[in-house]
């Protein structure tokens, strides 16, 4: 049904690409648009893969045009998804010779109004992340003017428009996309003609970008931005998205009809376009998630799983209650053929899912545990249930605490301790003149503190030590104390910024001097990739290159389950293990969460959702369960979901 595209970007190795026909000839129940990629679309595994495909692209073009002695015009990107793709851009300049000294650049977007040496400016970020590393002439550069009087905008934007098309038109036009589906600030009802002009941010850019600033209130509200046909105006576009929070509006802008409220479906109407996502925010697209809707497929054990768990969700029967004509309405009979019967694959994956409940007495017994916690919190979060199993099963545990969460406490909370230090000074006389300096300095500081700035290091260690007694006094819910506990405090996260330093070999050293000290049988790690900070992602990466260096060192290694939960928990079909909890259980675990004060009420980086940890935890590990009945399994109260790496 769809055809793969030929002249597939040079070096795109193990992707996966396609474009969809435009014609729909599925049977009725499929989907309207299901399999329809209406933009080419290459899948990659992840976000290191994506910056060396399109930083590869990048420097193929810049070549081309220095061989034919014309100029490269590069049009950029902020956020996070491209620092990758800047990051290898560096490495080819500083290894591989390749010169920008024929690039022209202009950038998609700047707040307003923005100083450009504000630590938010896209002028700040684009030196920080890439010209300062490479040889483009300053006068090639060109960001939108964050701080142009209101009065001067209109013609400063259309003096914009008219660089570029002086500078010959964009070659290549680098992009992310928004949870609005945005393309630079193009937000909804941004039209397919619009220019560079001054625009109103949506509520759900603001929130997003709520953490970067320290709180949603100082989020800019106005943003200069490209439009539309500025940026379909290039001759070739590359988007990219990673982690799952973009699967769903990949999905609608790959899939979805061209419409106002998504900027990015114009795209469909550009004729050189590549959407680059990784395994993550390429999920929810048809081909990924339901593909024997698409055409034949080949029948894995996993994609049988998924298959017949669709299948029962969709139309609403257990699993052993599924029949013939059910799986022949829903493209599926060839997995009936495969095995027989209907009643043969629902036994087969019925036992599958049951086989993957661990309760007490299937887990681990008496084995040395490490857990790791990138966050002083994600311990209790998102493994409380099977920390307490463990416990009771006499395991030697360790929870090595990664990063101090630091940036994550209120200077609120500063505040009230270190009033409750004083007035125990006053009355029990245990800190004397150098605590009550130590508290001067402290207020003083926060008094003058504006929003963004970084803390001094006596008010970054209150926030760390306040977030360190918080561990214990959760793990102690547990039944472990603080010999259990372990304090890292990686160096990439010390940078008292959101933005944080990349992994460095102190932090994989860090990683490996405690899986060699301790040497467990079995490490939990975070394994969710979309936390809004980058934090887990890149805890578990310096866990991973730390146990590459003990595996090429022949050393011992432990066997990986990765959790997720504080974002969005594991589906049932990925998950090699469920473990279950009763009512009391989860109850012990929400009282381990509740110990994490600072964190409670409203937390500094809650993400897009509005809850409490605890009440997206009570939700997402009660929705396991339900789902687990819904498919005809075993009724459970709970339920946390572990994969086995
Ligand atoms: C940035 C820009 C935005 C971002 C988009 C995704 O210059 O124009 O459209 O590309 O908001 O941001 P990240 O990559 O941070 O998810």
């Amino acid at each position: 049904m769809h055809t793969p595209v030929s002249g597939a970007p040079a070096g795109a190795g193990g992707v996966a690409e396609a474009r969809g026909s435009q014609s729909s000839r599925g049977p009725s129940h499929v989907p309207a648009g299901a399999g329809l990629e209406r933009i080419r679309t290459v899948v990659v595994h992840d976000h290191d893969d994506i910056a060396r495909l399109v930083a590869a692209r990048i420097a193929e073009v810049v070549r081309e045009k220095q061989a034919r002695g014309e100029r490269a015009v590069l049009g950029l990107a902020t956020g996070s998804t491209p620092i990758g793709v800047y990051r290898e851009l560096i490495r080819l300049h500083r290894e591989e010779g390749l010169s920008f000294r024929n690039v022209v650049t202009f950038n998609l977007d700047e707040y307003y109004p923005m100083a450009p040496d504000s630590i938010h400016s896209y002028h700040r970020y684009m030196w920080e992340n890439l010209f300062a590393h490479i040889d483009v002439a300053p006068e090639h550069v060109h960001i939108p003017d964050g701080t142009l009087p209101r009065e001067r905008v209109e013609a400063a934007t259309a003096a914009y428009e008219a660089a570029i098309a002086a500078a010959g038109g964009i070659d290549f036009q680098l992009l992310g996309i928004g949870k609005t589906g945005h393309i630079g600030f193009n937000e909804p009802g941004s039209g397919v003609d619009s220019r560079t002009r001054l625009v109103h941010l949506d509520a759900v850019t603001r929130k997003d970008a709520a953490a970067d600033f320290f709180g949603e209130e100082n989020v800019p509200r106005e943003a200069l931005t490209m439009g539309v046909a500025t940026i379909l105006g290039a001759r070739e576009i590359a988007i990219l998205a990673t982690g799952e929070h973009k699967a769903g509006i990949v999905r609608r802008a790959v899939e979805g009809e061209v419409n106002i409220e998504v900027a990015a479906t114009f795209l469909q109407r550009h004729p050189n376009t590549t959407f680059y996502v990784d395994d993550a925010a390429a999920a929810d697209l048809t081909r990924i998630a339901t593909p024997w809707l698409l055409d034949e497929v080949e029948w894995t054990q996993d994609l049988m799983i998924r298959a017949v768990v669709w299948l029962s969700l969709t139309t609403g029967k257990g699993i052993l209650k599924l029949t013939q004509f059910d799986y022949a309405e829903h493209r599926m009979s060839s997995l009936v053929a495969r095995w027989g019967t209907p009643g043969a694959v629902n036994g087969e994956v019925f036992n599958l899912l049951g086989a993957k409940i661990r309760g007490k007495s299937k887990l681990p017994r008496e084995l040395k545990i490490v857990c790791f916690s990138p966050h002083p919190d994600d311990d209790v979060i998102s493994m409380g249930g099977i920390l307490y199993k463990l416990v009771q099963n006499a395991n030697d545990i360790t929870v090595a605490y990664m990063t101090s969460g630091n940036i994550a406490v209120f200077d609120h909370d500063v505040r009230r301790f270190v009033d409750f230090m004083e007035r125990l000074d006053r009355e029990r006389h245990v800190g004397g003149d150098s605590l009550r300096a130590f508290a001067d300095r402290v207020r003083t500081c926060l008094h003058e503190k504006k929003p963004g700035d970084v803390d001094i290091p006596e008010v970054q260690d209150i926030k760390r030590v306040l977030r360190e007694a918080e561990a214990v006094s959760g793990i102690e819910v547990m039944g472990l104390g603080k010999e259990n506990a372990r304090f890292l405090n990686m160096p990439f996260y010390q940078t008292g910024k959101v933005r944080k330093d990349p992994i460095g070999p102190a932090d994989v050293k860090i990683v490996r001097d405690l899986l060699e000290e301790l040497q467990p049988d079995m490490i939990l790690v975070a394994g969710d990739l979309s936390d809004p900070h980058g934090t887990h992602r890149m805890c578990k990466e310096a866990i991973d290159a730390a146990l590459a260096e003990i595996r090429a060192a022949g050393g011992k290694l432990p066997e990986v389950w990765l959790y997720r939960g504080a974002w969005q928990e594991w589906p049932v079909t990925e998950a090699t293990y469920l473990v279950p909890m009763s009512q009391e259980e989860l109850k012990i675990k929400i009282q381990a969460i509740f110990k994490h004060q600072s964190q409670k009420d409203s937390a500094p980086f809650p993400g897009q959702d509005e809850r409490e940890f605890w009440q997206r935890v009570e939700q997402r590990n009660k929705e396991t369960s339900a789902t687990l009945d819904r498919l005809g399994l075993a009724e459970y109260f709970a339920m946390e979901a572990y994969v086995v790496a």
